[in-house]
Order: C-alpha cells, then sequence, then structure tokens
C-alpha cells in the first residue's frame, strides 16, 4: 500500500491505475465499521483509495476537534491489511490551503436532525471534503456507511446535484455484540456511559418491536423509542422517524421510514438508526433483535 500526502501525487497515482475504482473516505481511528467499508471496496473493485483526513471544517466544537483520537500508524497498518492500494493522507494545508474560498452546501437535507444540533457548518464541511476527495481520486464507486444516515442522504443528493460521476454505495452498520453501533467516539466513554450507550440500539429495538407488532402511528413509535432510553437515564438529543430520502418527518409508517437517535453521554454525542420497514414482512431488527444487533 502506497501513502499518498499531497493531492497532486494522489491524483496522479490514481490516473495510472485500473478500474473500478473504490473511494472509502474515514478520519481514522478505524474500527470494524470503517474496514467493513474497505474489505467491500476490495471485492467489488481493482483498486481501492483509502482516505485519512480528520477534517477541522465539519467539526461544531474546537474541543471536539481536538479529543478526535488519531493514530496514523495504526490506521494505515490496519488499511494495508484490509486490502487498500492507497492510503491518502493528507496534512491540513494540502486540503485547505491559502486562499481556500468554496465550500458546497446542500440545501434543506441539512438544517434538521445533526444539522439543527451541530449547526449549517458541519454539513458543509462533510460535503466540501467528500466533493474534494471524489475530484481528487475519481472513484467510480464510494463507500459511505449507513451509520451516518443523514450524511449519506445528504452526500446522495450533492452526487446527484453536481452530476458527479461516482456511485454511492451504502453499507450496513457494525455492531459491538451487544448493539452498540461502533463508532470512533466508543474510546471516549467511561464504563458506566458505555453501559448506559446501550439505550440508542434498544431505543431502535423497542420501535421496531412496536412496528412488528402492527403499530403504524409516527408519534407511537417515537414514543415507544424514547421510553427505552429513558429506562437507561439517558436523555435523547432528538429521536425522529423520518422518510429515507426526503428526511421529512413521517406521521404514519406507510413505506419503509427511518427511525434516528441522538444522545450526548457526558462529553461524547453518540448516533445511531434503523429503517422501520411498513411492510407486512419485518426487518431483521423486528425478527430478531439480538442478531440484527450482533
Ligand atoms: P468517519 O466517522 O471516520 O466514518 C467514515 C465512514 O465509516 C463513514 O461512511 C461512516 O458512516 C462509516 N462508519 C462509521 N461507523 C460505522 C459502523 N459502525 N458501521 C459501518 N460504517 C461505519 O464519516 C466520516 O468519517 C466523515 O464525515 C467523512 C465522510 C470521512 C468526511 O470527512
Amino acid at each position: 500500500m502506497r501513502v499518498a500526502r499531497t493531492v497532486a501525487e494522489a491524483a496522479r497515482w490514481v490516473r495510472e491505475l485500473p478500474r473500478p475504482l473504490g473511494l472509502v473516505p474515514t478520519m481514522g481511528a478505524l474500527h470494524e465499521g470503517h474496514i467493513s467499508l474497505i474489505r467491500r471496496a476490495r471485492r467489488e473493485c481493482d483498486v481501492v483509495v483509502v482516505s485519512l483526513f480528520v477534517n477541522p471544517a465539519q467539526f461544531d466544537e474546537r474541543a471536539d476537534l481536538d479529543r478526535y483520537p488519531r493514530d496514523e500508524r495504526r490506521d494505515a497498518e490496519l488499511t494495508a491489511d484490509a486490502g487498500a492500494d492507497i492510503l491518502f493522507a493528507p496534512p491540513v494545508e494540502e486540503i485547505y490551503p491559502p486562499g481556500f474560498a468554496t465550500t458546497v452546501e446542500v440545501g434543506g437535507l441539512t438544517d434538521r436532525l445533526e444539522g439543527a444540533v451541530r449547526g449549517a457548518e458541519h454539513f458543509r464541511g462533510v460535503c466540501t471534503v467528500v466533493a474534494k476527495l471524489l475530484g481528487t481520486t475519481l472513484p467510480d464507486v464510494a463507500y459511505f456507511g449507513q451509520k451516518d444516515a443523514q450524511q449519506l442522504v445528504v452526500i446522495r443528493r450533492m452526487v446527484a446535484d453536481l452530476n458527479l460521476p461516482v456511485r454511492v454505495q451504502a453499507c450496513p452498520t457494525v455492531r459491538e455484540r451487544d448493539g452498540l453501533a461502533l463508532s470512533s467516539r466508543n474510546a471516549r466513554l467511561s464504563a458506566e456511559q458505555r453501559s448506559r450507550a446501550l439505550a440508542l440500539p434498544e431505543a431502535l429495538h423497542a420501535a421496531a418491536r412496536v412496528a412488528a407488532d402492527g403499530e403504524r402511528d409516527g408519534a407511537e413509535l417515537i414514543a415507544a423509542a424514547r421510553a427505552a432510553i429513558g429506562e437507561r437515564g439517558v436523555e435523547p438529543e432528538y429521536v425522529e422517524l423520518v422518510d429515507p430520502d426526503s428526511l421529512a418527518p413521517c406521521e404514519r409508517l406507510e413505506r419503509d421510514a427511518l427511525l434516528l437517535v441522538a444522545a450526548r453521554l457526558g462529553e461524547t454525542r453518540l448516533i445511531d438508526n434503523t429503517v422501520l420497514r411498513a411492510s407486512v414482512a419485518p426487518s431483521p431488527m423486528q425478527l430478531d433483535p439480538r442478531k440484527a444487533l450482533a
């Protein structure tokens, strides 16, 4: 695996390599969630590029940026082991050189949920850096986790609106055995916070169970999720049921909908989501939540 430090280097290398090329954008502190994306790219593409860039533009809190876990040596080893061909790990000045003045703003989808909590700059930062990564490495396929469901919807919108010639591939959320979605931020949880963090997957599970029993009222499904979170003494930042494409609030489960939760445990913000199925055929979470969460 080669490590590119500059945009020019990465752009030159990818031009010389076969296609299809898959890109997996990351901010490092890699875990099995990230690795699952790299492995999928490896299975589906001839060349795999992983980017590692802790993007200052998408952090709404300076302290969160400073606290973000960084271990490039370990990340490079994991990336190579998962079969990547190129690791693109540029310094901040390479992505945002003096005079940098362009940002990408996706309207509508970004002012609610994570956008409402973290501010407009969050998704502006995400979209700007992802557009730059796509422009640098020109992938045929770009891989993103369902874990960050709103990010995925926003990036799909950007790619469609700007006619970017890339296919966006969503990948399922990888979880711990007890259901907690893997996240680089989990490492910051104390033992007590780690156990209370189960409130998030339990909320999704509770709503999925109620939906499987036939409940179609959005407010009732949300109430079931909130009750489960409350049992762990966690106060959610939001619990919302939305349309998976428009992110508009869903009053009734008439077609598949996305249930999203966010909560703060001490200094650490966690998010999670699941699709609630409107059809009679239950989702894996509804059928056997333990298996779905494993
Ligand atoms: P980061 O949080 O490092 O995540 C990189 C990718 O891994 C994202 O697509 C994310 O959805 C995915 N991912 C994270 N946890 C996952 C899990 N448990 N299961 C499956 N996939 C998971 O998301 C970002 O970085 C940044 O916003 C980025 C897109 C790189 C732009 O800076």
